[in-house]
């Protein structure tokens, strides 16, 4: 039975939750200069918004805005090898990643991908499943305290610490109570504070490849967290296979010559996994929790929804993949929200993008945040509305527009890890808990490490009557 037929619709108006005014473009650039470094969303000129291939307004660097889908995916899959990821993102993450999968190119790239899969595949995540759920009740015990005090707290502060606590738990096999676990969870806020994915004085002024020095702070954060992911990967090599967690997959992991990972690409990768796993799933979660906590109707539609599949009883495994409103829900809220905001690439050689020439040193990005708004291939594009993904409506959709886990080889490792991870803790902590987002009208988005609020959240929960 059709979960979706059954679940009642109960009243509902489409609504456009915030985004930056789209504005002509040399008014974008004086708006994004004066609100400082960190949000490059107030760069995007309205034509952004409109055309398939572009400027980025005005830049010291050639920087170039694709949206035609067919280009899109030509750049992402990048068959001559010439698109790599840019220099900016590059520089910004070593000092936490190393040349790990997530930045690395050519055939080290492909030797990392072909180890680090099977570490994500959703069998594992079936496996990783229980931990999942022991995180959910830590933060439900945590909420049940909130509940009783009644004092408002930082959405954006508990989405990072149940996602780090839930890494924690599914990669390393310990939870974010551990000192050590903490103190990582504590230097990568830091790291997450100060450094932007595209960092936009840089865009503007800087010519391609300059050097970019770090903050001391900053280094010293990475060097700690580095320290401590390695900590935790000792006691799994010293403990032989005994772990049954993502960590102990990656350990095991062999390349086509039966070569293992060195103790330093497994802190890389291990430092990519801590990354890339929560805070792109805090960044999205942020969002879903905010929009539902102004959306009353959504909340009691997927109330309903959970009361039909799942009952009184727990949410499986099984059942994250039969709850369509909650996953439309979350699909929605990626496209106005895509966590990784920009995917920039650097053209290595000058080349051509049918017929639009493209610089050496250009960079060239392709923002999921434009292409998920983009007026030629959405419907009243800043709405949200879940329903749009739902399959009767398939016809609305432009296939290659939607690309919020990226496209091509570079997609994703763990997409299917972050879907069921947010399905349960949508279903879950909404089945039981009633939130309100405390002042609304002052949430504005910011691209930083990825898609935040510019202030922090605040809400105020109630167990649900
Ligand atoms: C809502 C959550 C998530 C979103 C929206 C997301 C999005 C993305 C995107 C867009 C890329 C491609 C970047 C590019 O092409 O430049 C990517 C890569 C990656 N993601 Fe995720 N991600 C999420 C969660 C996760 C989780 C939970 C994990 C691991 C547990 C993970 C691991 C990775 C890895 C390892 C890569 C690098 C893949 C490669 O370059 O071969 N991600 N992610």
């Amino acid at each position: 039975m059709s979960a979706t037929l059954a679940t009642p619709m109960l009243p509902w108006a489409p609504f456009e939750p915030p985004h930056p005014r789209s504005l002509p473009a040399v008014i974008a650039l004086l708006r994004a200069m004066l609100e400082g470094e960190g949000n490059l969303l107030g760069l995007l000129p309205a034509e952004a918004y409109r055309m398939p291939i572009g400027p980025l307004g005005w830049s010291r660097r050639s920087t170039v805005i694709v949206n035609r889908p067919d280009l899109v995916r030509h750049v992402l899959s990048d068959p001559e090898g010439i698109f790599p990821k840019s220099d900016l993102m590059v520089a910004a993450l070593d000092p936490l990643i190393g040349d790990s999968i997530f930045v690395s190119s050519g055939a080290t790239w492909r030797r990392q991908r072909a180890m680090i899969d099977p570490a994500l595949t959703m069998m594992r995540v079936n496996r990783a499943f229980p931990a999942m759920e022991a995180g959910a009740e830590a933060a439900e015990a945590s909420l049940l305290r909130a509940a009783r005090d009644g004092a408002p707290f930082s959405l954006d502060l508990m989405m990072s610490h149940l996602t780090a606590d839930i890494i924690c738990r599914t990669v390393f096999s310990t939870s974010l109570e551990s000192r050590v676990a903490h103190e990582v969870f504590d230097a990568f806020t830091e790291f997450e504070r100060s450094v932007a994915q595209v960092e936009i004085r840089r865009l503007i002024m800087d010519r391609a490849w300059t050097r970019i020095p770090q903050k001391r702070h900053v280094l010293e954060a990475c060097a700690l967290i580095r320290r401590h992911l390695g900590a935790l990967l000792d006691t799994h090599l010293a403990a032989g296979a005994d772990f049954d967690d993502i960590c102990e997959a990656v350990i095991e992991a062999r390349d086509g010559e039966g070569r293992a990972f060195t103790r330093q690409e497994l802190i890389d990768q291990l430092g990519v996994l801590f990354l890339a796993g929560h805070e792109t799933s805090a960044s999205a979660l942020t969002w879903v929790f905010f929009i539902l906590a102004t959306q009353p109707a959504l909340v009691a539609r997927l109330r309903a929804e959970v009361a039909e599949v799942c009952g009184e009883g727990p949410v499986t495994f099984e059942h994250t993949k039969r709850l369509p409103f909650i996953r439309n829900i979350f699909r929605e809220t990626l496209r106005l929200y895509p966590p990784i905001t920009f995917l920039p690439r650097v053209a290595n050689e000058a080349t051509s993008l049918d017929g639009y020439p493209i610089r050496r040193g250009a960079l060239v990005m392709v923002a999921p945040w434009v292409l998920h708004r983009h007026e030629h291939y959405w419907k009243r594009p800043h709405i949200f509305d879940p329903d749009r993904f739902d399959p009767a409506r398939e016809g609305e959709m432009t296939p290659g527009a939607y690309i919020p886990f990226g496209i091509g080889p570079r997609v994703c490792a763990g997409a299917a890890f972050a879907q069921v991870e947010a399905v349960l803790l949508i279903a879950r902590l909404f089945r039981r808990f009633d939130f309100h987002a405390v002042a609304p009208e002052r949430v504005r988005p910011a691209a930083r490490l990825t898609t935040r609020p510019v202030e922090q959240v605040m809400v105020t929960v109630r167990t649900a009557a």
